[in-house]
């Protein structure tokens, strides 16, 4: 018994920092597709160093892709598409913070 209990608390403690780790529930990557090279987006790294989920989800948790886009007759032209957005959010931060900027650290060519 007093082993099971100990097993027990074992796999509770597991559970409890894999959750940490996924601190509000972002997915933990996600590949956006591009023919340029697929970019892989760690979103759990970026959650962690940016702290704030407005600082991208400008608009609430939804897919970027959902208004930037050319689709989207009522956004303002420099940002309808998904390079547009996302090299402005994602550059202009990491030109910032330090993250990568050249085309070939984001976009992977398998
Ligand atoms: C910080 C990461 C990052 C860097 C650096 C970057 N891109 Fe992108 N790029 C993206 C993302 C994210 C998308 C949007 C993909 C999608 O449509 O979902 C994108 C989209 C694109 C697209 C449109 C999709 C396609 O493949 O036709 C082109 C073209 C492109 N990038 C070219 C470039 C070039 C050229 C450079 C270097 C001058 C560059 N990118 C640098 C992240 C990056
Ligand atoms: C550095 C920018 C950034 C930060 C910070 C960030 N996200 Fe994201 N998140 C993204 C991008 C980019 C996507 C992919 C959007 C797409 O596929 O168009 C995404 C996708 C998501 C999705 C999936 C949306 C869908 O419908 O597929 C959820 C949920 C999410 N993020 C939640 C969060 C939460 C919660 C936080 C804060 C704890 C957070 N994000 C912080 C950039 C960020
Ligand atoms: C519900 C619609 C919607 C969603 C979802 C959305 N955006 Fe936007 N975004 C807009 C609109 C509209 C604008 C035009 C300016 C404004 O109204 O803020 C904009 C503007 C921007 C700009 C330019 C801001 C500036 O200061 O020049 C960037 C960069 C951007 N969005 C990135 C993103 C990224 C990255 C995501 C996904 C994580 C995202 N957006 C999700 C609607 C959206
Ligand atoms: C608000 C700031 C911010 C935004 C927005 C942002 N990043 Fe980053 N990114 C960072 C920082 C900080 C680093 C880490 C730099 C280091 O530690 O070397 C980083 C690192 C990276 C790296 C290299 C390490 C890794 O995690 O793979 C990639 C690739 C990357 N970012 C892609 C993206 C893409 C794609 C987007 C847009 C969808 C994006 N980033 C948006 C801040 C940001």
């Amino acid at each position: 018994m007093k082993r099971l209990l100990s097993v027990l608390a074992a796999v509770l403690f597991t559970f409890a920092v894999a959750g940490s780790a996924n601190a509000g529930a972002g997915p933990k990557t996600v590949v956006l597709k591009a023919p340029m090279g697929n970019v892989t987006f760690n979103h759990w790294a970026h959650q962690k160093k940016v702290k704030s989920c407005t600082k991208c989800h400008h608009k609430g948790m939804q897919k970027c892709s959902k208004c930037h886009n050319p689709n989207n007759k009522s956004m303002p032209a420099d940002y309808n598409s998904m390079k547009k957005a996302c090299h402005k959010a994602c550059i202009g931060c990491h030109k910032k913070m330090g993250g990568p900027t050249s085309c070939m650290k984001c976009h992977k060519r398998k």
